[in-house]
């Protein structure tokens, strides 16, 4: 069977969805931990549960991309363009787990509980010590810086592809881009 020319509708409905989505919590989150106004108030359970969505919509994603092939890179490209998109694909999906786990365990090993919007209660998930949450604190806002950067590096890669090679990389995760070129 030949290789797909675009990922699977379930694997791009999920991408878009989520960029937009961590996108936001980045915001979020630096707006929240920067403010003591009333504006926290709202953000902190909306960054909580929209958090731990995209932990669970990580792992349907993951189980996606590891049952559907995805489309071949060009041929054409140098090699160390392939290993760099392949590395930067998977320190997304790591972030993508570790962050939310990470946001929640801190929570847990400072005593808080983790309820969602709807008041779901989560169980903890770390032992309660002020020193483990101060780490988890500060390792959530190292994650979440890093994510920033590779995100930055991707959306330059995905224009790289889209405006200079001018190949079909950015088409196989839009192909509505494809459709109104042609
Ligand atoms: C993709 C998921 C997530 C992203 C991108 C994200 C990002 C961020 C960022 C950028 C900050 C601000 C850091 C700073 O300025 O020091 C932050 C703070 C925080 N996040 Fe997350 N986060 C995510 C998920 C979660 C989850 C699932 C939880 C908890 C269940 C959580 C709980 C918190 C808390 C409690 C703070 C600190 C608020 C404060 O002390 O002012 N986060 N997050
Ligand atoms: C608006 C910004 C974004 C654009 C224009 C964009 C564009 C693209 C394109 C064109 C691809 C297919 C080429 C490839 O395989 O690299 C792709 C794949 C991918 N993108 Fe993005 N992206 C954006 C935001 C994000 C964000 C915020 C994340 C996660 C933090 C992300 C994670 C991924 C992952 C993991 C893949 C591999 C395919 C998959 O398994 O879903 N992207 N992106």
């Amino acid at each position: 069977m030949s290789p797909p020319r675009q990922f699977h509708p379930a694997a791009r409905l999920l991408h878009w969805l989520m960029a937009v989505a961590i996108v936001a919590m980045l915001f979020i989150g630096v707006g929240m931990a920067s403010t003591v106004g009333g504006a926290r108030a709202f953000l902190l359970p909306a960054h909580r549960s929209l958090g731990v969505v995209l932990l669970a919509l990580a792992a349907v994603r993951l189980a996606v991309r590891l049952t559907r092939r995805a489309p071949p890179l060009p041929e054409d490209m140098p090699a160390w363009q392939r290993r760099a998109a392949g590395a930067s694909q998977v320190v997304l999906y790591v972030l993508m787990f570790t962050i939310p786990i990470v946001g929640w365990a801190m929570l847990s090993a400072g005593g808080y509980p983790v309820t969602l919007l709807g008041g779901v209660r989560l169980p903890s998930i770390a032992p309660q010590s002020p020193a483990l949450h101060a780490a988890l604190r500060h390792a959530h806002t190292c994650l979440a810086l890093l994510l920033f950067g590779v995100f930055l590096q991707h959306l330059a890669a995905a224009l790289f592809h889209l405006l200079i090679r001018k190949d079909e990389v950015f088409a196989s995760m839009a192909p509505w881009w494809r459709r109104r070129r042609s």
